[in-house]
């Protein structure tokens, strides 16, 4: 039942609210389970009956669901809790302001008691809702986002308001179905607590990342806590970016997003009813909501507000081959890659004149041979240095550029180099000592691209090497779920000052920042378009920066989390995506490893890595079979080239997804809707890897139409059905949409034709030999193609319209 139903009851009752309140369990029976709002999230707290209506809620027991999940609350809020009343509302150029009181206190530490409420209309598919202290202001995320110039004139939606208590009803204009409803519970704003809830119209929900797990959440009780963090990726903990975006699919295909600009610690808890409650410890309430109606709409509509993803080189959508622990640069063979065992000491702009003596030569090398040279930055820098012997700190600390204590002392934490200091991206002098760093580095070391990790950021140490104060950035009155129990767990203290704020507001932005002043650097050394990885993500980090999806392992299960993991970051606006192929840590077998590859190719981001002390995973240490099933899938892949860097220039230019899932092209097909084992390279072509050990065929779902075998040309037509395909060892299952077509080319050498990188030939030709065999010096035939590839695969299908 709506809470404003609820209210009603009570007023026909004629209850002061006080007392409806205490009148207990027979009360409080008449809000459904599935409608329980959590009145105490507080995950160390036994919520006792005394505990919970301290502070005004609702105590009944259920019983607890299986493995320690949490389920229905126990401690909810009754219809009537005390929450803001709309005090008056006035119509402005763009939309309307109102003014919200709160005239009984909620139950955490400054409640503010005005609030100021801001609706822009932005456009027919935007809506614009912020509240913030009506008095003072408050912390918000340093991000440029458009202004509207005038109203929208003609908006799909609509919207109305529940005056006392204050509520938000949208809905949309042609099919009337209600998009939020906050009337279902109380709209908390404390100063480390704002808190507010909505119903939604479905059970379909994706995004809010960053997360391990199938793409479709759950809304059976589960918790998403958004709060950077560097940990191997399992169960629902936080991870290493901050995604506060979710898109949901409406009955009948249609599809909304809604944004909460916001980079504090937060939660996002989903419920049955279907519902959702944003709780986060800082900042405002800045809601930006898209109506689509279609999904792809949607993610377009949303990176109109965050900016469109950068368009990357075409040599990074080559296969790149990376591991931790080369040992030397003699070991590296065909790497394009180098993780921080080139570094002297692990310390950043530094190389080892020992065992990497040769590096500058090796990146000489590899640029006469066309290939490109991409390293590891870590923002940790080394602190423990003779005064005048490492200029990166040294100077960083003559320009006051890194995190500080409280006390105004620079804060020291433990990364690989052992004791560190922390660059500070929020002041952009720090983006000038970057570059400068990295200006220094490239002429003795001429990098293509970077490589930015450990930027959540991450540290050895929880907080600092003194720990951190006592206070309310470091112990908030709420703390969200977070891993580790605090928010200083394996990072730095939430206290520290930056330049632009204190970490606790702007922890969730370290790697956006740090990425910020990589690109830029990036274009100011090379004068080309940059190439950035980044572990550490954020709404927007799209325009400086890829994303890899961490510390996988060599499981058949991260492979498959793996699809999930790439589409969701499709729809948070960073297409430039892939996991570790064959898997990062733990030791990987030549079947999952063929598996993963053929996989692997059709990630946007195509990288095999390895951490250290494992045996190699780099195609050449393969039998000659699986050898030969990667070199494959590679050249099919590099025969789509040109469509792929066709999809990232649409992305580049109105905010397409390239990497997409099913339901983005058949929304009206519910079962396309929980689909995450397949996905779509934009609307046509379709890739159905194999995730299982041991089998030759792999069951996938082909959306209604006729679709072609990418090898053979052979058609098939569907009606929307599980379909079971032959799928030997050395097989990747692709097929293409009808109506379809798809830029090629064939790759050849010596002298590449237009269009085709040499390093494409590089590589393939490294592939097919234990020996790489440099393009330039390779034979001038063409290169042998596995018949299945020869056949110039993307005409389109004859008898096609
Ligand atoms: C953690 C990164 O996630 C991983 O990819 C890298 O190999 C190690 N750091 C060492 O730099």
């Amino acid at each position: 039942m709506e809470r404003r139903k609820l209210c009603l009851l009570f007023k026909v009752l004629r209850l002061p609210p006080a007392l409806s309140r205490s009148v207990g369990v027979s009360f409080c029976l008449l809000v459904p389970e599935s409608h329980r709002f959590d009145c105490y999230p507080e995950r160390r707290v036994v919520v006792t009956q005394q505990l919970c209506e301290s502070r005004g809620c609702c105590f009944i027991e259920s019983p607890p669901p299986a493995g320690g999940k949490r389920g229905v609350p126990w401690c909810f809020y009754p219809p009537d809790f005390p929450s803001y009343s709309l005090e008056s509302l006035n119509q402005t150029a763009l939309g309307m302001v109102g003014l919200l009181v709160r005239r009984e206190k909620a139950y955490y530490p400054r409640d503010i008691e005005m609030l100021r409420l801001d609706v822009e209309f932005e456009t027919d598919t935007r809506l614009h809702i912020k509240i913030t202290d009506a008095a003072n202001p408050r912390y918000e995320v340093p991000l440029e986002v458009p202004r509207a110039m005038k109203k929208a004139e003609n908006p799909i939606y609509s919207l109305n308001f529940s005056w006392d208590p204050f509520g938000v009803v949208l809905w949309r204009r042609a099919t009337g179905t209600v998009l939020l409803n906050t009337t279902v519970a109380p709209l908390i704003f404390a100063d480390q607590f704002l808190q507010i809830s909505t119903l939604l119209p479905s059970k379909f929900l994706y995004g809010l990342g960053e997360h391990l797990g199938p793409l479709l959440h759950s809304m059976d009780w589960s918790t998403l806590t958004l709060w950077a963090r560097d940990v191997s990726p399992t169960g629902s903990f936080n991870l290493y970016g901050a995604h506060p975006f979710y898109l949901l699919m409406e009955e009948g295909g249609d599809a909304h997003g809604v944004f909460l600009l916001n980079s504090n610690a937060m939660e996002v808890a989903l419920q049955p009813a279907p519902g959702l409650t944003w709780r986060t410890i800082g900042g405002v309430l800045d809601f930006y909501i898209f109506l689509g109606p279609d999904p792809n709409m949607v993610i377009q509509q949303y990176q109109q507000v965050i900016g469109f993803p950068a368009m990357p080189p075409f040599w990074a959508l080559g296969f790149h081959l990376c591991r931790w622990g080369y040992g030397s640069t003699p070991q590296t063979y065909d790497a394009q890659w180098n993780d921080i065992d080139y570094m002297d000491g692990y310390r950043d702009f530094t190389f080892d004149s020992q065992k990497f003596a040769s590096l500058p030569s090796l990146v000489e090398d590899l640029h006469k041979h066309g290939q490109h040279y991409v390293m590891i930055l870590d923002p940790g820098i080394s602190s423990t240095n003779p005064n005048g012997s490492y200029w990166p700190f040294d100077e960083g600390l003559r320009r006051g550029l890194f995190l500080n204590t409280t006390q105004g002392q620079t804060l020291i934490g433990q990364v690989w180099p052992g004791f560190t200091a922390f660059a500070d991206f929020s002041n952009p002098d720090t983006h000038q000592w970057w570059l400068e760093n990295l200006q220094r580095f490239h002429a003795h070391v001429p990098f293509d691209g970077l490589w930015i990790d450990m930027n959540e950021p991450s540290n050895f140490m929880d907080g600092s090497e003194e720990g951190c104060p006592s206070g309310e950035l470091d112990s908030p009155p709420y703390t969200p779920a977070v891993l580790g129990d605090s928010l200083s767990a394996k990072t730095v203290c939430a206290s520290a000052k930056q330049k632009a704020s204190v970490h606790y507001n702007l922890h969730n932005l370290y790697g956006l920042m740090e990425a910020k002043a990589t690109a830029s650097a990036l274009v100011q050394i090379r004068r080309k378009r940059p190439f950035v990885i980044s572990r550490s993500t954020f709404p927007s980090q799209g325009r400086y920066s890829g994303h890899w999806l961490g510390d996988n392992r060599s499981q058949w299960k991260d492979m498959y989390y793996s699809i999930p993991g790439l589409l969701s970051f499709s729809l948070f606006g960073i297409p430039l995506v892939g996991a570790d192929i064959c898997g990062f840590s733990g030791s990987t077998s030549e079947e999952l490893c063929t598996r993963w590859m053929q996989l692997g190719a059709f990630y946007p981001f195509a990288r095999n890595h390895n951490t250290q002390n494992e045996k190699a995973q780099d195609p050449t240490v393969f039998s000659p079979a699986a050898r030969t099933a990667m070199k494959d899938v590679l050249l099919t892949r590099y025969s789509l080239l040109p469509f792929l860097y066709t999809l990232f220039h649409r992305a580049h230019l109105q905010g397409d997804t390239v990497a997409r899932p099913l339901f983005f092209e058949f929304p009206q097909d519910v079962t396309t809707l929980g689909l995450d084992k397949q996905f779509l390279w934009g609307r046509s072509l379709l890739v159905t890897p194999v995730l299982d050990p041991g089998v030759d065929s792999v069951t996938g779902y082909v959306p209604r139409g006729t679709w072609y075998d990418f090898y053979t040309g052979s058609s098939m037509n569907s009606s929307g059905e599980m379909v079971k395909m032959s799928a030997p060892l050395d097989h990747l299952n692709l097929h293409i949409r009808e109506g379809a077509i798809l830029p090629t080319q064939v790759s050849t050498h010596p002298s590449p034709p237009l269009g085709c990188p040499q390093h494409v030939c590089v590589c393939v030709l490294h592939l097919s030999s234990q020996t790489p065999i440099p393009c330039a010096h390779s034979p001038t035939a063409p290169m042998s193609l596995n018949p299945r590839n020869q056949r110039p695969p993307a005409r389109q299908p004859e008898g096609t319209p």
